[in-house]
């Protein structure tokens, strides 16, 4: 049953795709390796729809790798603003960099060599190499682990290093033996895996289509497609407090440049408090407690001199891959823009944030205020 399986199972999946599978997207039919990458990392956490927008704005902005590599991070980041994941972004730029300084500029098709580049996983490596340069190289992304949980009965967490090694040994098998078959067959396990054999609603169950391997699927022959592959229970994702000061004066806003290790890395945001396991009823903060929380020492003086007024303002809750914060944002206004001690606080025009790389929960905060203003000027 399984040789069967294996042996028909690019060729089935190849018909597949030239009926129901996606067409004409923006970066199939591509083999610039650059191209390739950068769709493969956007769409990595990004929905098809914000891809088809954002990726070619992206490519214009940055058209070679010799572009990428040679642009500051800021830039990089600022174009990457609102697609969420910004550790994609610096990987982007490192990643650039180390094309050239140890490619010359050159993607190497080996999808060995891709791995060992910055941000690339094994299964991005296979994309690309698949979709560039034709390689046999299997991918194995969470919508692929699923079709061949369901397809050979895998019953085991695929998070398991066993199963995961099953998983990519099957993989393997199940490359058209036609390497020129390589980038139709990849962009198949793709749309299958997204749109026909999905996690809730796989089209074996809900009946509106045929599926090509009903007869095969070990999953849907003993009922069981809804149950692989099989789940591990998540914890519940911590909760955080965070006070966050929104200092302005006049037209200007200050921003604080974000550590590169922390999150949202390297993007611009508001000066913030550490951390907190969340507390549901936040006590009220004067001036002088807000500010020796998320200024530096030498600042607050000066700043608690000038101030004008605070006000709780809203309580905004970000909820990332493991973590939920909820940022207290404290409004501050100052007559005279002060200057500050450190370099990563910088006082920025309203009318210029969008040169900077914001959080987008920030950005959306800052963005009202620019059209509260631009109000304003109008009445
Ligand atoms: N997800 C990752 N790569 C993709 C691709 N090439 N097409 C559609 N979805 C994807």
């Amino acid at each position: 049953m399984s040789e069967a399986l294996i042996k028909n199972f690019a060729k089935k999946l190849i018909t597949w795709h030239g009926l129901d599978g996606r067409q004409g997207l923006p970066w199939q039919g591509i083999r610039d390796p650059y191209a390739v990458w950068v769709s493969e990392i956007m769409l990595q956490q990004t929905q098809v729809a914000t891809v088809l927008e954002r990726y070619p704005r992206f490519m214009k902005r940055f058209p070679t790798v010799t572009h990428l590599a040679a642009a500051p991070l800021d830039d990089v980041l600022a174009e990457w603003a609102g697609l969420g994941y910004y550790s994609r972004a610096r990987n982007l730029h490192v990643c650039a960099k180390q094309v050239m300084e140890e490619f010359g500029g050159k993607f190497p098709s080996d999808p060995a060599l891709l791995e060992q580049l910055k941000g690339i996983g094994r299964s991005t490596a296979g994309a690309i190499a698949a979709f560039a340069f034709h390689e046999r190289a299997p991918i194995l992304d969470a919508n692929v682990k699923r079709i061949l949980a369901r397809l050979f009965g895998i019953v085991g967490a695929v998070q398991e290093k066993v199963v995961n090694d099953q998983l990519w040994f099957l993989a393997q098998e199940l490359l058209p033996q036609n390497a020129e078959d390589m980038p139709v067959y990849t962009q198949a396990l793709m749309d299958f895996g997204a749109t026909w054999c999905t996690s809730r609603k796989p089209v074996c169950i809900s009946g509106n289509k045929k599926c090509p391997f009903e007869k095969t699927c070990q999953a849907n022959l003993s009922d069981q497609v809804l149950l692989l592959p099989r789940k591990v229970v998540k914890a519940k994702s911590p909760e955080f407090n965070c006070d966050m000061l929104l200092l302005r004066c006049g037209d200007l806003v200050l921003l604080q440049k974000r550590p590169e290790k922390a999150i949202w890395g390297g993007l611009w945001s508001l000066p913030e408090s550490v951390w907190r396991a969340r507390e549901k009823n936040t006590s009220h903060l004067t001036a002088k407690e807000l500010l020796r929380m998320v200024l530096p020492e030498e600042n607050v003086s000066t700043t608690l001199k000038s101030y004008n007024s605070l006000e709780r303002g809203l309580e905004i809750k970000h909820i990332f891959t493991h973590r939920c914060l909820w940022m207290q944002i404290w409004n501050l206004s100052i007559s005279n823009a002060i200057e500050f001690s450190s370099c990563d606080l910088k006082w920025v025009s309203l009318m210029q944030l969008g040169k900077y790389g914001l959080p987008q929960p920030v950005k959306l905060l800052l963005q009202g205020l620019s059209l509260a203003r631009d109000d304003d000027l109008k009445n």
